[in-house]
């Protein structure tokens, strides 16, 4: 048996990072035979064939097949994974509204090629941005689709804030556990170090609570746009890694607390239907659940309501386009 990957953008740049290593077997393990389907746009289809060649070349033993189309119900048949990375950038002088609309013309479609052709069990990542509301976009139009199947990463936020955390109290990334981003992969996300650990004790007590706040936050906020300053381009490496962290560890399991972009049940008075970041366990065999309980303090919960306010923004412009229900 081999199971189906179906990635979008692949000739992009976080594609060209993502496409060996998920042909490697960092994705889903080494005991998985993988057939991939590149989804492209027309003008993207030849340098997309370069990288199939590359990807030929590099003989991988698991890898079976490579198709690559720029029909988006081909690229979904049969899709076990669906790693939806292609998508609109903003251009100079683009409104928000304008974005979302760019998107929803890439990911209803999609949303629908889902529905009519993905696996039973498919599980989908989207990683475009807007991720969260892209996400939105796509399970909306997947009807017959269980919800939880449509995730979008804030893993990448998760890594930078566990890097940045751990470089501050000098100790090693492994040091720092639980540490979950809450809301929108936006600038207003909230790294969460009252229920994260480092060395099994508290977070928020080892560090200054106004560095916390106006030095640790924004930092992690901002990090994507300081990359793109510094590269001239998005994080790319960095991106594909958290994809293959995000879908590795839904697939295989982890360790402790982890951030994932999902639907909202309601849970921590974040407005059902939204797809929020929240703490997420992952489990052994497979599949994740969202982890209540934890604390949430005032500053915390002041925190949250801004970046779910920024989602509840974007779902209500989606909605004004008709691109959800
Ligand atoms: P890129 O511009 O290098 O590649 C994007 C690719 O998508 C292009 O090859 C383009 O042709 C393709 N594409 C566009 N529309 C498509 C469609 N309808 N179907 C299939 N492919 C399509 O961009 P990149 O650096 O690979 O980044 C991709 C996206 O990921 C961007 O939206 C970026 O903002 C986002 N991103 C998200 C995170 C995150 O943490 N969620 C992090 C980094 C980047
Ligand atoms: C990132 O966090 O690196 C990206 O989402 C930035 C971007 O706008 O592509």
């Amino acid at each position: 048996m081999s199971k189906t990957i179906t990635l979008t953008g692949a000739a992009g740049a976080i594609g060209y990072a993502a496409l060996f290593r998920i042909a490697s077997g960092q994705l889903l393990g080494q005991n998985e035979k993988i057939k991939l389907k590149l989804l492209e746009i027309e003008p993207a289809l030849q340098a997309a064939e370069g990288t199939a060649m590359e990807l030929e070349d590099s003989a991988f033993p698991l890898l079976e097949s490579i198709d690559i189309t720029s029909d988006a119900n081909e690229a979904f048949d049969g899709c076990d994974v669906g790693m939806l990375i292609g998508a609109q950038p903003r251009k100079q002088g683009m409104e928000r509204a304008d974005l979302l609309e760019a998107n929803g013309a890439i990911f209803k479609p999609q949303g629908e090629a889902i529905n009519s052709h993905a696996d039973d069990d498919v599980r989908i990542l989207v990683v475009g941005n807007p991720a969260n509301t892209n996400a939105l976009i796509a399970m909306s139009n997947a009807p017959d689709v269980p919800h939880d199947r449509f995730t979008s990463m804030t893993r990448l936020d998760e890594n930078r804030a566990v890097s940045m955390l751990a470089r501050k109290l000098s100790v090693s990334v492994e040091d720092v556990e639980d540490l979950v981003v809450w809301g929108n992969h936006s600038p207003t996300m909230f790294p969460d170090l009252f229920n994260a650990k480092v060395n099994g004790e508290r977070a928020a007590d080892q560090v200054d609570l106004d560095w916390y706040e106006n030095e640790y936050m924004p930092r992690v906020g901002k990090r994507g746009a300081a990359v793109i300053e510094a590269r001239g381009a998005s994080s790319a490496a960095s991106a594909a890694n958290a994809a293959i962290d995000h879908v590795h560890d839904w697939a295989l399991g982890a360790e402790g607390l982890h951030s994932m972009a999902v639907r909202s049940e309601g849970q921590y008075g974040i407005e059902e239907g939204l797809i929020s970041s929240f703490p997420v366990r992952l489990h052994s065999g497979g599949g994740y659940e969202v982890v209540e309980g934890l604390e949430i303090n005032d500053f915390a919960r002041s925190k949250i309501d801004i970046t779910v306010n920024e989602l509840k923004e974007e779902r209500d412009a989606v909605k004004e386009l008709g691109l959800i229900g």
